[in-house]
């Protein structure tokens, strides 16, 4: 799979190859030199691209845990991809039971809802519903987001959380939404799969522990 640092270390590799051609009297640089500097080129823009990203992403994980309404998260969240659910025609249908506090860092939970839902929003540039729903089971609270898009192929399920996977790399993505969202479920303690929703489309499913206050 495409990891960009691949790329730049092949053209790294040509270079050298073309750079020991010139010592030993090779004519000068032509056309592959200039494709394998392209390729280096591109490939470090793209690492720069994914380190600001992860900068982004990772830059609240000391933060302390806090008392956590995550009904409230829900709303911040939804209300920050308003515009952008708008502008897709994107309909939401958030359904939140009564929830319990949750210890967890401010600033996380919205990066993995807002992962999940800017994920959907793209699997429905024709427009669509969105469907939020939270609630609570004796030991752990669960939160899901489901679309009414395509669905994931059966073949990308196992690997959709890896980093550096995506399909929409054309379209700018990282691959790097989801193994974010998993890293920062999986320090909560939590579980996050996906599955297929009810009808069509994907559905992915944060499972998140109850703690009491004490148990921090
Ligand atoms: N709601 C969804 N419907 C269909 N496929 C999805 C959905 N969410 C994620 N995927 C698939 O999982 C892949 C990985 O998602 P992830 O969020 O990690 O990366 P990305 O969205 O491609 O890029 P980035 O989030 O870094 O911009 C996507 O490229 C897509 O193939
Ligand atoms: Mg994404």
């Amino acid at each position: 799979m495409g990891n960009p640092l691949n790329f730049a270390c092949g053209g790294c590799d040509e270079l050298a190859a073309r750079l020991a051609a010139l010592d030993r009297g090779a004519p000068g640089p032509g056309p592959s030199v200039r494709a394998a500097h392209q390729l280096i080129a591109s490939g470090l823009a793209r690492i720069k691209s994914i380190l600001d990203n992860l900068r982004r992403y990772l830059s609240v994980g000391d933060a302390q845990l806090v008392a956590t309404d995550l009904a409230e998260e829900i709303d911040q969240a939804l209300e920050l991809a308003a515009e952008r659910l708008r502008s897709a025609g994107v309909r939401v249908d958030k359904q939140i039971a009564r929830l319990p506090v949750l210890w967890t860092r401010p600033g996380e939970n919205h990066q993995v809802l807002l992962n999940m839902i800017g994920n959907a929003i793209e699997a429905m540039p024709g427009g669509g519903a969105l469907r939020v729903t939270a609630h609570a089971h004796d030991r752990t609270v669960e939160l899901a987001v489901s679309d009414t898009g395509p669905g994931v192929a059966d073949e990308d399920r196992d690997r959709i959380f890896e980093p550096f996977f995506t399909t929409r790399r054309d379209a700018g993505g990282t691959g790097l939404g989801l193994a974010v969202a998993r890293e920062i479920v999986m320090r909560h303690g939590g579980t996050i799969r996906v599955e297929a929703a009810d009808g069509a489309g994907a559905r992915f499913a944060v499972s998140l522990p109850r703690r009491e206050a004490g148990e921090r």
